[in-house]
């Protein structure tokens, strides 16, 4: 079982940042800025007062989240170690490894939330149940 802390691996990956006077750019290429091969790419929006997203985690999926526009804050745990990041950036990324519950709050308005993924979506690949979760990481019976 995977009892080891994969909260280790969570870290913000600041982004490169194209600074011009008719507006800044920031490019992200796979292996380079991201430590995984981008496959996918989704985004939150629209995304009402008080509304929580995530609370899952993913059995294989790496991702990068940005704060494209606004902010919003990511709170994460592998079962024992808890983090929380607030994102308000677009020049900086919260890299969320395998195995890492994660719950997306506090968006402020007209927040984008943009991900960068290393797999194609499959419902398969996620752990929606903390209780089951916790079993897969041999923390609970
Ligand atoms: P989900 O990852 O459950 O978002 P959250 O945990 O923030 O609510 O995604 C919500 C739904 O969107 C999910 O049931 C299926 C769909 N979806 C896709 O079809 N493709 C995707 O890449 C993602 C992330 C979600």
């Amino acid at each position: 079982m995977a009892t080891e802390s994969n909260l280790r691996k969570a870290r913000i990956i600041e982004l490169p940042k194209v600074v011009n006077s008719r507006g800044n750019l920031t490019h992200i290429e796979s292996m380079c800025h991201v430590p995984f091969t981008i496959k996918r790419v989704y985004y939150i929006y629209d995304v009402p007062g008080g509304a929580v997203r995530g609370a899952h985690a993913h059995k294989t999926d790496q991702s990068l989240f940005i704060a494209a526009s606004g902010s919003f804050r990511v709170s994460l745990s592998d079962g024992i170690d808890t983090q929380t990041h607030f994102l308000n950036r677009a020049n900086s990324g919260l890299y969320v490894p395998p195995m890492t519950w994660r719950i997306l709050d506090d968006f402020s308005t007209a927040s984008l939330c943009l991900v960068l993924t290393s797999n194609p979506y499959t419902g398969d690949d996620y752990y929606r149940d903390y209780s089951d979760y916790l079993k897969a990481r041999g923390l609970e019976s």
